[in-house]
């Protein structure tokens, strides 16, 4: 009986642990192991740890950093601690893209943080491009039901060859599926991680009515935790591509379980505040994947489509202010 109770005890706890409490157990690299900078000069500092990085936008620069290298899918992740106060018009954003090789149908997975005027959340955006759809825009903003400039939380990207799923902490928050009629809309070729902090003062806040305000500057956006677990590709030969030959970690989800899709379902229920798939200004028939429920069109109406840029003129930007490799402007429109 005792044995019983032991084996129990073992058995839950792990599956704790790999249902739950991921986030806090994922096998993490040092910044130089992974990353380098992309630009910002000293407004990126990399703490004595080793393992945290500031990246701070003032009136000079923003910052950013980019992995060392190219991956086809794997599992992505980043804690981060954004600016706290008046950040109206500051955008993080933490995402892949490969639109320095790709300049005419490049991909992206996208995380983005809207900065916000003083007494108002951050908004968090997610959004996909494969191919250079970069006309149909996927983008989805929740609130969160914590305030990210407290403390540190865990945001991570997995991608695969079926599909694409965001998490906040141990919560998934969107998961997309590849369909048949996405096409060549689902990120598809190989793509570098980055992390860039930026003044996007014509889009980010109410569609650029809120500017950064440089009296608050520098607005210093905090990582560490950083998690690169994919399959890397040959820049040069980009059709070669070894998997890491250290066995996957059992803390790095592959998909989401069931416990977890109630919690996602129940998070996009109370915090998502847009989805492409109800913006009838953007499209009269929404893109195909979407599966329309009226009662959430009827709860995201309340939103203002406006805030942060959404529902009209140009959602693609570039976050990328860089100048490594052949980088140019290529991905804004
Ligand atoms: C991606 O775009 C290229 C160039 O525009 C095109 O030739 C190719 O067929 C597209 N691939 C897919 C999967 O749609």
């Amino acid at each position: 009986m005792e044995n019983f109770h032991l084996l129990f005890l073992v058995l839950s706890s792990s599956v704790f642990v790999l249902s739950y409490g991921f986030s806090k157990n994922l096998p993490t690299l040092s910044f130089d192991e992974g990353y380098s900078q992309l630009f910002g000069h000293n407004n990126l500092i990399v703490l004595k740890d080793g393992k945290s990085v500031h990246l701070s936008l003032d009136e000079n620069t923003g910052s950013g950093f980019v992995s060392q290298d190219l991956y086809l899918h794997g599992f992505f992740s980043a804690s981060i601690k954004l600016p706290a106060d008046y950040t109206a018009g500051v955008v993080v954003a933490f995402y892949m893209s490969n639109g320095d090789i790709f300049e005419k149908n490049h991909d992206e997975i996208d995380f983005e943080f809207l900065g916000n005027i003083r007494g108002k959340e951050w908004r968090v955006q997610t959004n996909i491009y494969g191919n250079g759809s970069t006309n149909v825009g996927r983008e989805e903003r929740y609130g969160l039901w914590f305030d990210p400039s407290d403390d540190f939380h865990q945001y991570s990207i997995l991608w695969t060859h079926t599909h694409i799923i965001f998490y906040v902490d141990d919560i998934a928050i969107r998961e997309i599926k590849r369909t048949g009629s996405m096409g060549g809309d689902f990120p598809s070729k190989p793509m570098t991680l980055y992390a860039t902090i930026w003044d996007a003062s014509e889009w980010a806040t109410n569609g650029g009515k809120y500017k950064v305000n440089y009296k608050y500057s520098p607005y210093v956006a905090e990582f560490s935790n950083f998690v690169l677990h994919g399959c890397t590709v040959d820049p040069i030969e980009l059709s070669s591509f070894k998997c890491e030959a250290t066995p996957k970690p059992n803390t790095i989800p592959t998909g989401v379980t069931p416990s977890q899709r109630t919690k996602m379902e129940s998070f996009r229920k109370k915090h998502m505040q847009y989805s492409y798939c109800y913006d009838k200004i953007r499209y009269k028939s929404p893109p195909s994947e979407c599966m329309i429920n009226p009662k959430e069109a009827e709860r995201l109406k309340k939103f203002d489509p406006v805030t942060f840029g959404g529902g009209r003129g140009s959602h693609h930007h570039h976050h990328h202010h860089a100048k490594r490799h052949r980088r140019s402007q290529s991905v804004s429109i």
